[in-house]
């Protein structure tokens, strides 16, 4: 059934959950195609062949052998794979030699010394696969930098190519400070004609700037949250982009990312030891007691709240904030649990403070799916003290498991949140990313924990909270309705 699928709405992104995933672009793609389809879009979706790739449950099979990409010399192809992923067809492209490594980006020290040439090959091998299946595609749908680029090809190659003239483009943000930024003479064989080469294109002070191409070449630009994509043409959260964004305004908009409640449901989660709803909380505690003792800590935890973070431990997420303020925690006699891994400083300082607080910190060092499951459901309180978070799904997920959010008010944190002592409160915001501004907020949390009834108010209000994607898709398909694709 699957061949019957001419996709008129095409994907390109460089992560997908299940397949592949460093954070939650991965989990959007994994559920906002889906969901498209269910709703009667043709959709198909566009990443690359990685060599750590999960695909095990889905058999891939070849469609296109040496599809010709051009890039970056003539004779060069991709082979094109595709995999059925719950009725929508999901290709890949390989090319061993750009995508079959340890990484996705980088290693623990660098970024891949080649991902300028990585990226615009999986571009130009997604809009060659396109071309070559002949799909009869009218909206190309490009996420974060790694796909950016494709918009501006689409946008010169239908001055001239018949089969791109009436095709448009979406470019989303989910990540304003990753703009894949290259040496300038990178961009004289990308295959752009000259033109592209100016302050309103792909130039940014002498450098070549992806992100950028897709800002100033997608018909449309979208971002993760309302409030981020008024958040990001300001100079405070523009990484640079402010400029081009603001000129772009009329062609810009929010729309908040939403759950894979098939995913992320306490009610139907198999990673964890009991299930639970909102109809009945007891199961948690019994997360909570498997918790403690699959993460060491100690026993008498069960009866104090267990504070939780799961994230990239980088400056983005305030992973820094959170090991400052430590010491203090420990006064208040709490556990904390960290999962992620990141930079190199933060996880050697994370890792000596759990020496100092053995039983009481307890991190992995890392990311499973399973322990990030397991977490949300066995904590207490869900830490989230970013700096910038454009959207942010974890939040989202802690909502649902009962476990109330104490957050920055930036982003998406501010839009999805409703902090307390509002009408309805679900969690905690607090205004300023500094050590003393977060242990506040997080000292007002635990005093609302030690109030049972105030707890189990703020913790069902969060888990009855619906963020499902229908809302949010359905202001995609205005979207690209306007752009000319047909329901
Ligand atoms: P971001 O995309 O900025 O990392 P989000 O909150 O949008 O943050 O999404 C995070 C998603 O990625 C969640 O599903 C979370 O469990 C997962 N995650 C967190 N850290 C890692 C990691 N190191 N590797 C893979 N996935 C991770
Ligand atoms: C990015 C952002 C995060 C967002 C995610 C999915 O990685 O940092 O806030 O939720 O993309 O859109």
């Amino acid at each position: 059934m699957i061949q019957s699928v001419k996709p008129e709405l095409v994907f390109i992104a460089s992560e997908m959950y299940p397949f592949s995933k460093s954070g939650g672009l991965a989990d959007v793609l994994g559920v906002l195609p889906l969901t498209l389809s269910r709703m009667g879009i043709p959709v198909a979706v566009i990443t690359p062949l990685y060599g750590r790739l999960s695909t095990s449950a889905y058999p891939l099979r070849l469609v296109c052998e040496n599809c010709p990409v051009g890039y970056p010399w003539p004779t060069i192809s991709a082979d094109i794979y595709q995999a059925d992923y719950q009725g929508i067809p999901v290709y890949f492209i390989d090319r061993g030699e750009f995508f079959d490594r340890r990484h996705y980006y980088c290693t623990a020290k660098n970024d891949y010394f080649d991902n300028c040439e990585r990226f615009i090959f999986f571009c130009r091998a997604a809009l060659s696969a396109i071309q070559r299946l002949d799909f009869p595609v009218s909206v190309v749908h490009v996420h974060d930098w790694h796909a950016a680029l494709a918009t501006a090809f689409v946008y010169f190659w239908r001055q001239h190519d018949s089969f791109w003239a009436d095709v448009k483009t979406v470019m989303t943000i989910h990540n304003l400070a990753f703009q894949g930024r290259f040496s300038n003479r990178l961009f004289w064989n990308s295959g752009l004609p000259d033109e592209a080469w100016n302050m309103d294109g792909v130039e940014f002070y002498d450098s070549f700037n992806l992100l950028k191409g897709g800002i100033a070449y997608a018909d449309r630009i979208t971002t993760v949250s309302p409030t981020y994509a008024q958040e990001i043409v300001t100079p405070r959260f523009g990484c640079g982009l402010e400029g081009i964004l603001a000129k772009r305004k009329d062609a810009l908009v929010g729309v908040l990312n939403g759950v894979d409640y098939s995913v992320w449901s306490p009610g139907q989660d198999t990673f964890l030891e009991q299930t639970y709803d909102l109809d009945d909380l007891s199961g948690k505690a019994i997360c909570k007691k498997a918790l403690i003792r699959e993460m060491r800590l100690a026993p008498n935890l069960e009866n104090r709240p267990i504070l939780g973070f799961i994230g990239r431990l980088r400056g983005q997420k305030g992973i820094d904030l959170l090991l400052d303020i430590i010491p203090a925690l420990m006064r208040e006699d709490v556990g904390v649990v960290v999962l992620g891994e990141g930079k190199p400083a933060h996880e050697a300082r994370l890792l000596d403070l759990m020496e100092k607080y053995p039983g009481c910190l307890c991190a992995h060092v890392g990311y499973t799916e399973e322990l990030a499951h397991q977490i949300q459901a066995g904590t207490d309180i869900f830490l989230m003290p970013s700096r910038y978070e454009p959207c942010g799904l974890t939040q989202l997920y802690s909502l649902r498991y009962g476990t109330p959010p104490v957050a920055t008010a930036v982003g998406g944190l501010k839009d999805t949140i409703v902090s307390y002592p509002l009408p309805g409160t679900t969690g905690f915001t607090f205004a300023e990313s500094t050590p003393a501004i977060f242990l506040q907020c997080v000292k007002k949390a635990l005093t609302a924990w030690e109030n049972k009834a105030l707890w189990k108010k703020i913790q069902t209000n969060g888990m009855r909270a619906d963020f499902s994607w229908n809302k949010s898709a359905q202001r995609y398909l205005e979207l690209y309705a306007d752009l000319g694709l047909k329901k």
